[in-house]
């Protein structure tokens, strides 16, 4: 489980996630992001850098072949999105998926109602679920740059604990989620400070 393709990759949790797995693991990455320019590769030796847009069928399936993983950290246009990566998978043979969404998408956050802002998280994240895939939904709370690494997960259908959590904290997971076969298959994970 060692070559990861990071889908958004100038995203912010991205550019963290990828710190930390050059940091702490051997992976070796992709970085997948719509005007490659904007990003400088942090280790030739380990890292490639593909410019390409998620909605572009031939570019994604050519970036996902071979891959491991493929860790989606994306915004916007979040179900289609999530529909190419899926229909990509299928052609190239991936099989796990690592999925960003946000805390809120179920209603599980006591006291708040998020609503349409939300549309987008919960509709890509029913495509994911509705996927035979192995993948995992990461529903974080508001990031924060505290550099503690310090989270407790929930899962679906459990009411969603805290309410911010460190950027530091969800790369963390990630990049054991991304790692470690079969850990939290199918699964939608909260994850907030403790
Ligand atoms: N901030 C918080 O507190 C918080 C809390 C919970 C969840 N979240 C969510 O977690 C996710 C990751 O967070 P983040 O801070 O890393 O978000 P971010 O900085 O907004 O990154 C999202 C990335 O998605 C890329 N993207 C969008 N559409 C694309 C496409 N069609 N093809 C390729 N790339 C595309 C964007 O690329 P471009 O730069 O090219 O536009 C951007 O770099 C986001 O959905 C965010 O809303 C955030």
């Amino acid at each position: 489980m060692n070559r990861v393709l990071i889908l958004g990759a100038n995203g912010q949790l991205a550019r963290n996630t990828t710190r930390i797995f050059l940091r702490d693991t051997e992976a070796t990455l992709t970085l997948y992001l719509r005007r490659a320019s904007r990003l400088k590769n942090p280790d030739s030796s380990r890292v490639k850098i593909v410019e390409g847009d998620v909605l572009d069928p031939e570019t994604l399936e050519a970036a996902m072949k071979g891959q491991d993983v493929v860790y989606a950290n994306l915004a916007g246009a979040m179900k289609a999105q999530a529909e190419h990566i899926i229909t990509a998978m299928h052609a190239t043979g991936a099989k796990r998926l690592i999925f960003i969404s946000s805390m809120g998408i179920y209603g599980e956050v006591p006291g708040e109602r998020y609503r349409s802002v939300l549309d987008p998280y919960r509709d890509s994240a029913a495509v994911v679920e509705a996927s035979d895939l192995d993948y995992t939904i990461v529903r974080p709370g508001w990031f924060t740059h505290d550099d503690a690494v310090d989270y407790q997960i929930t899962q679906k259908g459990e009411p969603f604990r805290g309410h911010d959590v460190s950027l530091n904290s969800v790369s963390d997971l990630i990049v054991k989620l991304a790692l470690t076969s079969g850990m939290e298959s199918r699964r939608s994970l909260g994850v907030s400070q403790v």
